[in-house]
């Protein structure tokens, strides 16, 4: 989604903010544009619809300008294009800015205040600027305090970034809801929406809090409240290491993360593993969650998908009930909770806004809360009471993949740790099962001909597809059927494998393809009668089977792993299916149509 850079040095700030845009390419976007300043404070603006190799060509490269803002736009108010690409301008060209977030009460701002004033853009970034151009002006204020009292009308999400032409040395910014972080370094200061925007500037960073307001020189940074309280906040160091963030021989991230996924594992029993071998974590996360009647797991997309798996651990191993909820829906539509709940955040990036409006829900009716993220110092982290991290490196690509089998196996971490604590462990072992399931994943991993065969024979060129499974191939199949979606733009659908027959099947023609999984022997030979039955009414069938429960026929058969842990394994040949269905497709794999990566907007 958006993205917000901005920079003030002594350095060329054209080429930082592009840097820094095509760090945040990954979070998807329609078009971008930079604004920056010349040693003769003049302002200069470039906007284009597209990728910023578009942007690119339409920058003049021979004035040297030491400040600037840049942004990607995931377009919410108003068609990608060039007038309602970011920086936004006041109509005296004075004030410029950019945004990431939703003004709910714009058109109600527009009317109040700027009735007189004709708007250039569909934007409600675009009310934001004329608004501090108005207050400035009516007013006489000074150009903080005008930033300051604009925000304090908006209603809404926004991370913004401020450059008045006649104040070229500062950058002012401001947040609420929307991620943005303060870059620190010897002789400049920066901001952005994350920390992968700036990495190769800096490694220092400073949180911002909701409402509060900065002001940037090359030399000091000042962050104030509302009412003017100073704050002092010590940067952290991020540990990002560059060498991540490069594709190496990959044609694609998608194809880089899903290889990445048993080295994951490994990463992540390490961080978690004592000196026995054995999962052991913060004591205090296990006693909350002992304390607990039910876990709640809140969360979105990919990683709502990993929570049905997380369900199914926690409640298997741990034996705690647990229930799995979309936040979008839960935050509006509260279930009746039990009297002690306990509450699981699942986000790779850590910044999706549908969760975090959960968030500070649940934590204004004071109840425990963990957030499992990829992203430290993430909002949700920040926000929660607990973090586990996912150690999955960063994840660039659109589709995540490392990022679902990482939270699984955070899951079953955390599910071995409770049972353990409460006495119910057994001899269970799960750094060692896991340690299993990585080599499967390696093994389903040299197969990668095999399953691209499978996928131009069976999805490049069809219309539709459905995925079917029962109890935990079930979980897996919704997965699967969103990765095939979101990359290859196949209508896909994840069904519980009895319930086709209840009214989908009507669906099946000549040649659909149902692709089945199956790894769980007492329902096998139910879902192998629904297989037949699709196989009667024309489908094109494809059976993914775990050894042991393998037939001839069957397309691929996944390595043997712990039958709690099978989603670590069943979903790998689905994200490759994913892929090489959007390949063969000419999509672009990594940054599929309409998609963003970090959705920081509800
Ligand atoms: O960063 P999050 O895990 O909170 O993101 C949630 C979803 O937006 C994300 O999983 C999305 O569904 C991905 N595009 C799926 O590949």
């Amino acid at each position: 989604m958006c993205g917000i850079v901005g920079y003030i040095g002594n350095q060329d700030a054209k080429s930082i903010l592009l840097q820094g845009l095509e760090k945040l390419e990954y979070r998807g976007y329609d078009s971008s544009g930079i604004f920056v300043v010349d040693e003769n404070k003049n302002g200069h603006l470039f906007k284009e619809k597209g990728r910023i190799a578009d942007l690119k060509k339409i920058i003049e490269t021979d004035t040297f300008c030491t400040v600037g803002i840049g942004h990607t736009r995931w377009a919410t108010h108003g068609r990608p294009s060039v007038k309602n690409a970011h920086p936004h301008q006041a109509a005296n060209h004075q004030f410029t800015l950019v945004h990431n977030g939703v003004i709910e009460n714009f058109l109600e701002l527009r009317e109040t205040y700027l009735s007189d004033i004709s708007l250039s853009s569909d934007t409600d970034t675009e009310i934001i600027v004329q608004l501090i151009a108005y207050f400035a002006e009516k007013e006489q204020s000074s150009t903080f305090e005008a930033f300051k009292k604009t925000i304090s009308k908006l209603k809404g999400s926004y991370a913004l970034a401020l450059i008045d032409i006649n104040q070229p040395d500062i950058i002012y910014a401001a947040k609420n809801k929307s991620p943005l972080l303060v870059g620190k370094g010897e002789s400049f200061n920066a901001v952005c929406s994350d920390a992968m925007a700036m990495i190769q500037e800096t490694n220092q960073f400073v949180e911002l809090m909701d409402g509060e307001l900065v002001t940037l020189t090359r030399d000091e940074v000042k962050i104030e409240t509302q009412d003017g309280t100073i704050i002092n906040r010590a940067p952290y160091t991020a540990e990002i290491n560059l060498n991540d963030l490069d594709l190496g021989t990959y044609p694609y991230y998608m194809a880089k993360e899903i290889d990445e996924q048993p080295a994951v594992l490994r990463k992540i029993i390490q961080a978690y593993q004592n000196d026995l071998g054995q999962f052991q974590l913060d004591k205090d996360i296990i006693t909350s969650l002992k304390d607990s009647d039910r876990v709640y797991i809140i969360a979105c997309g990919t990683s709502y998908n990993a929570g049905w798996a997380g369900k199914h651990l926690l409640e298997n191993l741990a034996h705690i009930p647990t229930e799995v909820h979309l936040s979008s829906e839960f935050g509006h539509n509260m279930p009746i909770l039990t009297k002690k709940p306990f509450f699981i955040f699942l986000s790779q990036s850590g910044e999706t806004a549908d969760s975090r409006q959960v968030l500070v829900k649940i934590n204004a009716m004071n109840f425990p809360s963990l957030t499992l993220t990829n992203v430290a110092g993430s909002t949700l982290s920040r926000e929660a009471d607990f973090t586990l991290l996912l150690h999955a490196g960063p994840e660039i690509s659109v589709a995540s993949t490392k990022a679902y089998t990482a939270q699984i196996t955070v899951l079953a971490a955390l599910s071995e740790a409770i049972a353990r604590e409460n006495g119910i462990a057994g001899d269970s072992n799960m750094a060692h099962e896991l340690g299993i399931v990585a080599t499967g994943m390696e093994s389903i991993l040299s197969e990668k001909t095999h399953i691209e065969h499978l996928a131009t024979e069976y999805l490049r060129t069809s219309r539709n597809a459905f995925y079917i499974g029962r109890g935990v191939d079930y979980y897996v199949v919704m997965e699967a059927a969103l990765k095939l979606k979101e990359v290859s733009y196949v209508q896909t659908e994840g069904f519980a494998a009895g319930e086709l027959k209840h009214g989908t099947i009507a669906l099946i023609e000549e040649n659909t393809p149902v692709i089945a999984i199956i790894t769980d022997k007492v329902t096998a030979g139910h879902t192998r009668g629904n297989v037949q039955e699709v196989n009667a009414r024309g489908a094109h069938s494809l059976v993914i089977a775990m050894e042991g429960l393998e037939q001839e026929s069957d397309q691929f058969v996944l390595p043997e792993v712990h039958p709690l842990l099978t989603p670590l394994v069943s979903v790998v040949p689905t994200q490759l299916l994913a892929y090489y269905t959007s390949l063969h497709r000419g999509n672009d794999v990594d940054k599929p149509r309409n998609l963003a990566k970090s959705v920081t907007v509800e």
